[in-house]
């Protein structure tokens, strides 16, 4: 078949921001969906960075890429970027430089009419700008371990990242118990505090701390002391990175190039609890151990159904959507409704109620 009589089934598919559980097994749905339909799946490499290097990184992913162990493990096989927006391009000489154009015309000389954008909020928003400004069809697929993309119950990577942080607190729970201790685990999340709320109760937290419900030191301690009066020996914490200092201040670490991460509020808390508790506190620093890992059967899952319906939105002539999981099915909802507002915790909702009702406290 001639390049011009496929044009219109040839699509781009990239992965965009941090990488997490689960992205290769959205491709491997994508591509085989795509093939049982004979269209041409072209990965891009790094995501939109793969296409302003020179010459444009890319391949085309077939069938026979995903016949083996490359659904089940974690990462991303084409790689990734969270710091290269083509809008504000980092140049060499410390400059920041409008790529978009450059970029547009990247992917209309490899004959691509619509791209499968496998990204968080952040993401979406730079990919919806792009591809409206070049004319290309686009379609969302949400991956983020933070699980903050609005209209969705879950993105892709969410629900393994929640089990490596579960899996942390019941490892820390004997070392606790052995040395009497407060062990105190920071988990990541950005701006929400799902992955502690969902961990901490889980793993059987004492306390759970996220940026969402304000805290005082004063009462994860009476909650600690409260814990000993019962005649337990040792008591756990989780902490989402996110949480500020009492004075409202963040914690962040500032890189290479004035790029901000959060980091280091467990071992803040440590110190200031130890004067308020007769218990030693240590911190745990879990990272980005909850991103690098194998998906977990519920991601494998959601990602098959998402990278399906992600090509079938393509051959249905939906575009500007975003793959959604909602009330235990796959539906399509308007990218700009998607980006809108960051989904957070709710600190009225179901969940804070179930961990009150279990007598886990907020710090409040
Ligand atoms: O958004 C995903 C996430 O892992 C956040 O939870 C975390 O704050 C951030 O990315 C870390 O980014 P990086 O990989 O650049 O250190």
């Amino acid at each position: 078949m001639s390049r011009e009589s496929i044009m219109s089934k040839r699509i781009a598919i990239l992965t965009s921001g941090g990488d997490c559980a689960g992205l290769n097994a959205v491709m491997r749905a994508a591509v085989l969906r795509a093939d049982s339909l004979g269209w041409e799946i072209l990965g891009i490499e790094n995501g939109t960075a793969g296409l302003l290097d020179d010459p444009p990184r890319y391949r085309i992913l077939k069938p026979s890429d995903f016949d083996g162990s490359v659904m089940r493990r974690g990462g991303t096989i084409l790689g990734t970027t969270n710091s290269r927006n083509p809008f504000s391009y980092p140049m060499p000489d410390g400059s920041k430089k409008d790529r978009s154009d450059e970029l547009i015309a990247t992917l209309k000389s490899l004959e691509v009419e619509s791209l499968i954008g496998i990204g968080g909020d952040g993401s979406f928003d730079i990919l919806n700008r792009l591809t409206k400004q070049g004319d290309i069809k686009f379609i969302g697929v949400p991956k983020t371990i933070d699980n903050d993309v609005s209209l969705t119950d879950m993105s892709v990577g969410f629900d393994t990242a929640v089990a490596v942080a579960t899996e942390a607190l019941d490892r820390l729970q004997p070392t606790a118990a052995s040395h009497d201790r407060i062990m105190m685990l920071e988990v990541m999340g950005r701006d929400a505090g799902h992955i502690a709320l969902h961990a901490g109760i889980a793993g059987g937290a004492d306390v759970i701390l996220i940026p969402e419900i304000p805290y005082k030191i004063e009462n994860i301690a009476k909650k600690i002391e409260s814990v000993k009066k019962g005649g337990r020996n040792f008591s756990l914490v989780i902490v989402s990175e996110a949480v500020k200092t009492p004075d409202g201040k963040k914690h962040q670490v500032v890189y290479h190039g004035g790029e901000t991460r959060y980091g280091g509020i467990a071992d803040y808390l440590c110190v200031k609890l130890a004067e308020h508790t007769s218990y030693e506190a240590r911190a745990t620093v879990l990272g980005h151990v909850q991103r690098g890992v194998d998906p977990g059967h519920t991601d494998r899952l959601l990602a098959s159904a998402m990278g399906v319906k992600a090509v079938e939105l393509i051959a249905e002539g939906k575009f500007g959507r975003m793959v959604a999981w909602q009330n235990r099915n796959i539906v399509d909802v308007a990218i700009e409704d998607a980006v809108k507002d960051c989904f957070t915790v709710n600190p009225k909702g179901m969940l804070v109620h179930t961990a009150r009702s279990l007598g886990i406290s907020f710090g409040d």
